[in-house]
Parts: structure tokens; sequence; C-alpha cells
């Protein structure tokens, strides 16, 4: 039998207390119990990215984290990163560069962005491939990807 634990963990500015299963995965708490599905699950392995979300501003693969060990912490998801109707920088960004295709690995690509600019406000192309070397693009070929940054960071998205 899986035991609960009790947590306190802030998503998307909004503070919840939480009885878990010990093994509860931050992609199933997210996805299923606070309907955030903007965090998606490819690998389920920690490989491609698709599920990354922000904890503290740190990019975090949700398909690999126990919600447990997020006791205390602060998480943002894509639907967390607009606020009173627009969007951020980064999502405006990759709108207008049409930095996407299928969009199933672009939640996941705008937050390790915000992440990036967030730590580094000009950063130049080997640093935009080093920060989103977690994250795979099927569809894309990463062009329009590195574009939308160099855009966002011109915009002051850190
Ligand atoms: S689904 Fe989490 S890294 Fe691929
Ligand atoms: S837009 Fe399809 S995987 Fe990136």
């Amino acid at each position: 039998m899986t035991s609960l634990v009790d947590i306190s963990i802030t998503v998307n500015r909004r503070p919840y207390l939480l009885s878990l299963p010990t093994n509860r995965i931050v992609a199933d708490l997210l996805r299923e119990d606070l309907l955030l599905t903007g965090c998606k699950i490819g690998c389920d392995q920690g490989v491609c990215g698709a599920c990354t979300v922000l904890v503290d501003d740190l990019p975090v693969t949700a398909c690999t984290t126990f919600a447990f060990e997020l006791d205390g912490n602060s998480v943002t998801t894509i639907e967390g990163l607009s606020e009173d109707g627009q969007l951020h920088p980064v999502q405006r960004a990759f709108l207008d560069h049409s930095a996407f295709q299928c969009g199933f690995c672009t939640p996941g690509m705008i937050l390790s962005v915000k992440a990036l600019l967030d730590h580094h406000r000009d950063p130049d192309d080997l640093t935009i491939r080093q920060w989103l070397g977690a994250n795979i693009c099927r569809c894309t070929g990463y062009q329009m990807i590195i574009e939308a940054v160099r855009a966002a960071a011109r915009a002051g998205a850190g």
C-alpha cells in the first residue's frame, strides 16, 4: 500500500495544501489533479523535455520528479506564464516567429527559454543551444526557435 504525504506547493501563483501518494509524479499531479495539461508527456523518461515546468524559476522535467520533492516550492506551468490576459514576451516571440509546428514541445520549450532569459538577458547562440539542449523538437529544425529567443531577448523578456 502506498502511503500518503502532505505537501504545501504553489502552482502558477496559487497555493495548495495536498495529500498525495509518495509515488505521485509531478506531471500526473499537474495534468490529472490540477488539469494543467500544458505539461506534455512525451518520453516519460526525462529525455525529451516536453514535460518541462519551472520550479522556483529553473527548468525541471515533471515526468521524473516526485511531487513530494516540491514541498515548499513554487511551480510555473505554461498556463501560468501570461498575466492579465497578456502573453508573456517569450510566448509572443514564438508566435511572431512561427517557432512551432505541431506544438507538442512548445510549452516546455517556452518555459526553458524563460529560464534562460531570466539568467542571461542577451544570450549568444551557443548559450541558447546549451539551455535548450534538453528540449527536443521534431518539427521546426530549431532555427525559428532560436530567432524567437533572440527576439524575446531584444524585447527584454529576461
Ligand atoms: S516527458 Fe518528461 S522528459 Fe520527456
Ligand atoms: S513543434 Fe512539433 S515537436 Fe516541436
